[in-house]
């Protein structure tokens, strides 16, 4: 399968991605769907995902932004909130087009002003959701602003993660872009309902790169990057050929004036490159062999999903990010805008 400069995988799928919706979502949508069969799409647009009915139409709206001919399925997800209710789930679950209920801790990032204030009020749902086998997406980060940026996903483990398994033991629950040493092994001990997502950026870099030669707001995303010795735990995670870490991007558009701003939105915009950077990323610790399994297999076999057939070709060749994409007006900066990426696909 693997030598030195080409690499064949299993079509792989993003099990984290933010499409937007509008004339956003027609810009971004075709990168993603050049390299994944299928990406599980985020629900926090405004007003957020908050029904299967929304979803339905949400997930009718990126099939006709599809570009012709190009074949691509959007996997829903619900935005849970304080009041959604156990018949949303039933309907969810029956659907058969959402796959997951995304919690994001009411203020934890872009677009979250409507999420869920305490897990209390929530019972109803998170019980039809582990009955019914639905998986809980979680932005595992605590909004407590006495606890410290870096520190908020470590926090979270102990006051949430862990109580919350303890009330819902068979709940399946992916603990999304996973930052730190500390989620990764939470994950490695946790029973094998719960798994996690790895982006490529937290994989590629650290918290230096946001500083670098002055503020990068192009490094800024939430959770936000940490230190070295997390970027090589997530590495570690990521290549161990384990079927609880997949491949999920977070790749999250924000036009270039709202990034470079005084006030400036958290999230990268990766699914421009995405498979490439992943590549480079495993290639990096040489475990190309262990890029399949995470990129193309582990993520659907959790989601009790058919694995893909169809194949993509990579490539050991160098190739230039554009400085800036076009997006709804505005313009977009990729990750590694104006810079090169070691692998490509073909
Ligand atoms: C995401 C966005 O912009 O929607 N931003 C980010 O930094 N990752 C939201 C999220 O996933 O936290
Ligand atoms: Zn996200």
């Amino acid at each position: 399968m693997t030598n030195i400069n080409t690499l064949t995988l299993t079509r792989p799928d993003d099990w984290h991605l933010h499409l937007r919706d509008g004339a956003a979502l027609k810009a971004v949508l075709p990168d993603s769907a050049r390299q994944f069969a299928r990406a599980m799409i985020m629900p926090n647009l405004r007003p957020p995902v908050t029904s299967t009915a929304l979803a339905v139409g949400y997930r009718q709206r990126i099939l006709a932004a599809l570009p012709a001919g190009i074949h691509f399925e959007p996997l829903m997800t619900l935005y849970l909130t304080d009041n959604t209710r156990a018949e949303e789930i039933k309907q969810a679950v029956a659907s058969g087009v959402v796959h997951g209920v995304k919690l994001y801790p009411a203020g934890a990032t872009t677009n979250s002003d409507s999420g869920v204030t305490d897990l209390a009020h929530c019972k109803k749902a998170l019980a039809e959701m582990e009955k019914l086998g639905l998986p809980l997406l979680v932005h595992a980060e605590v909004t407590d602003v006495q606890v410290d940026i870096f520190d908020r996903e470590r926090v979270f483990i102990e006051r949430h993660m862990i109580p919350l398994l303890k009330d819902y033991p068979a709940l399946k629950v992916v603990f999304e872009h996973i930052t730190t040493k500390e989620a990764a092994d939470f994950v490695l001990r946790s029973p094998a309902n719960v798994a996690a997502t790895i982006t490529a950026h937290h994989l590629l870099m650290n918290r230096n790169a946001m500083f670098v030669g002055g503020v990068q707001p192009h490094h800024y995303c939430l959770p936000i990057l940490k230190r070295e010795e997390h970027r090589q735990a997530l590495l570690k995670a990521a290549t161990s050929g384990n079927a609880k870490f997949f491949l999920g991007t977070d790749s999250a558009p924000h036009a270039k004036h709202t990034k470079e701003a005084a006030c400036g939105c958290a999230g990268m915009y990766t699914a421009h490159s995405a498979i490439e950077l992943y590549a480079e990323a495993f290639d990096g610790v040489n475990a190309l062999d262990k890029l399949e399994g995470f990129a193309s297999f582990y993520g659907a076999d959790f989601y009790g999903l058919a694995r893909n057939t169809e194949c993509i070709e990579l490539r050991r060749q160098s190739w230039q990010i554009p400085a800036s994409l076009p997006f709804d007006g505005d313009s977009l900066i990729p990750l590694r805008a104006g810079q090169t990426v070691a692998w490509k696909l073909q």
